[in-house]
């Protein structure tokens, strides 16, 4: 069974934080019901949703994959590179445990879940503003002996790797080549978003479907002239605040069969 956390949007997401984007008035209502419209697409593929509720005083905390990271093996809490966000990972940490042992960044590591692009055994972390050196480094060695390989991506122009590159297939990525270098991720197939839709590299993959924004209609085209199969969601509050598909859930298996040998 496939699980997905997300949680209720704050009645306070007007006071997220932003980077990269001009403050725009959010409609909460609206919003909400764009979320639930989110949250009935991954239901209608199979997640067992897991909703927590409403942070009033956590503006950014709808965006719930940046508090851990889910592997098959284990569940790593993170330590937010914003400090207003440092709250989130409480009530997705007490849901997590219930799944997999949980284990926590420590200061002065930063690392947010939006950096972490995992392919296989390989995690992909973007050197963001909001993922320091000691946040790498406290990833390495938490699953290094997982066999995981962790590999440190240089990123420009946006907020987390997920902006700029995810993946949309087995062995396929949606990508800005503006914001990442597409020889980080080796010998893959790429799709380009459109020039003209610089944020429409965050697809969000469950099983071999796509949730997709509606707001990126030319890469939407790319994207099913590829066969692949999308659902689309209208996004367009929280995009405002500088979220996107991915930010919105953890999506894991329930459990596992775990035959990994550790090393000594
Ligand atoms: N507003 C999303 C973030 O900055 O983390």
């Amino acid at each position: 069974m496939i699980v997905a956390i997300t949680r209720e949007v704050s009645p306070s997401i007007a006071r997220c934080e932003l980077t990269h984007l001009t403050r725009h008035e959010i409609d909460v209502e609206v919003a909400r019901s764009q979320h639930l419209q989110y949250e009935k697409i991954l239901m209608d593929m199979g997640c067992h949703l897991r909703r927590l509720p409403p942070e009033p005083n956590l503006p950014d905390s709808v965006f719930v994959e940046d508090t851990a990271i889910v592997l098959d093996e284990l569940a790593l809490v993170t330590r937010p590179g914003a400090t207003s966000r440092r709250e989130e990972t409480r009530g997705v940490a007490e849901v997590l445990r219930e799944y997999r042992t949980i284990f926590h960044i420590v200061s002065p590591g930063t690392l947010d879940g939006g950096d972490v692009l995992q392919i296989g055994r390989t995690l992909y972390v973007g050197k963001t503003g909001r993922t320091n050196e000691s946040g790498v480094d406290q990833l390495m060695e938490l699953v290094s002996p997982y066999k995981y390989k962790v590999e440190t991506v240089e990123v420009e122009g946006c907020l987390h790797l997920k902006s700029a590159v995810t993946l949309v297939g087995e062995n396929t990525l949606l990508i800005n080549k503006s914001w990442v270098d597409p020889k980080r991720f080796g010998s893959r197939e790429y799709i380009d978003i459109d020039p003209m839709e610089p944020y429409a590299a965050n697809a969000l993959l469950v099983g071999d479907q796509l949730v997709y924004p509606a707001s990126f209609p030319k890469t939407l085209r790319r994207l099913e002239s590829k066969g692949l199969s999308v659902r689309v969601v209208d996004v367009s509050e929280l995009q405002k605040a500088e979220g996107a598909v991915t930010c919105c859930s953890l999506i894991f298996e329930k459990s596992l069969p775990i035959n990994i040998e550790l090393d000594a």
